[in-house]
């Protein structure tokens, strides 16, 4: 739940976090080893370019890409703080217009960027274009459909999840498409897992669903009115004391070879 607005590097590294595992799942996925090129598209701050640095080494090479001036400052600066600047690069640019040449990378991959483009298939191109015959594509992304609540307003609950699916961010459905859409461009040895992301505490819920910029696009759109979401959270609230409160989303994690 993660809108573009107010998203920010602080709050990118405390869902990083939570995502620690997940992330360490596609760098095996993707093969990534001691001497392997990587390319991570929309990389923020550089939540994974860093810990890819360190397991390529200096034999290796990582690039990042985000068409936001400040998150690739802040991840060139973190590259060098990290020791790993030498092998480790970060540039502005556009998803899909990546400034490699083509089979530059053994392994590309791209998380929680799809679901901000409404147009997935040009940016899907770019990272089969840079990657080597033989080599892994990787997309990990918010399945917005499957975001639950265990309340007990269940109408509420439901507009509620159709706001965040639907408003929050440009493409909610994108995750759930991405198996299709690694089909249609003949990427081989297709791998989809599905992993679910649980918060069992309303008040981290809120913090890293980013529930208030949620509130405010459901009033500004007129989708929830203020006395729906005071019930909401309420009902949350309730939940919590009872420590049965949990919110859980699943995230897609797609890999394909190159042929
Ligand atoms: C939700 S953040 C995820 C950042 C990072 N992948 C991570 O896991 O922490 C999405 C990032 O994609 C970038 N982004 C969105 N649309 C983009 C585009 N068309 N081209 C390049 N970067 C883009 C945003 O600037 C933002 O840094």
């Amino acid at each position: 739940m993660e809108n573009q607005r107010n998203v920010d590097s602080q709050y990118l590294a405390r869902l990083g976090a939570v995502l620690e595992n997940v992330k360490r799942t596609t760098y095996q996925r993707m093969r990534v080893m001691e001497g392997s090129r990587v390319l991570d598209v929309g990389c923020g701050p550089g939540t994974d370019t860093i810990p890819l640095a360190k397991l390529v080494g200096s034999w290796g090479r990582v690039a990042g890409i985000d068409q936001d001036a400040a998150m690739i400052e802040q991840a060139n600066s973190r590259a060098i703080q990290n020791g790993v600047a030498g092998w480790t690069e970060h540039r502005v640019a556009e998803s899909d217009a990546l400034p490699f040449d083509d089979a530059s990378f053994d392994a590309v991959r791209a998380e929680r960027l799809f679901q901000h483009l409404q147009n997935p298939a040009p940016t899907l191109r770019e990272m089969i274009r840079v990657t080597r015959a033989g080599g892994y594509v990787c997309v990990l992304d918010t399945d917005y459909a499957s975001a639950s609540i265990a309340i007990d307003e269940h109408e509420l609950e439901r507009r509620f999840t159709r706001v965040v699916l639907e408003h929050s961010v440009k493409n909610g459905y994108a995750a759930r498409e991405m198996p299709l859409l690694f089909q249609q461009h003949k990427l081989d040895a297709i791998d989809l897992e599905i992993v679910p992301v649980v918060y069992a505490d309303y008040a981290l819920a809120r913090e890293l669903g980013r529930w208030n910029d949620i509130e405010r696009i459901a009033l500004e759109l007129n989708l929830l009115n203020e006395q729906e979401l005071q019930h909401l959270r309420a009902s949350c609230e309730r939940a919590d004391e009872q420590g049965g409160f949990v919110l859980h989303v699943n995230m897609v994690m797609v890999v394909g070879r190159k042929e």
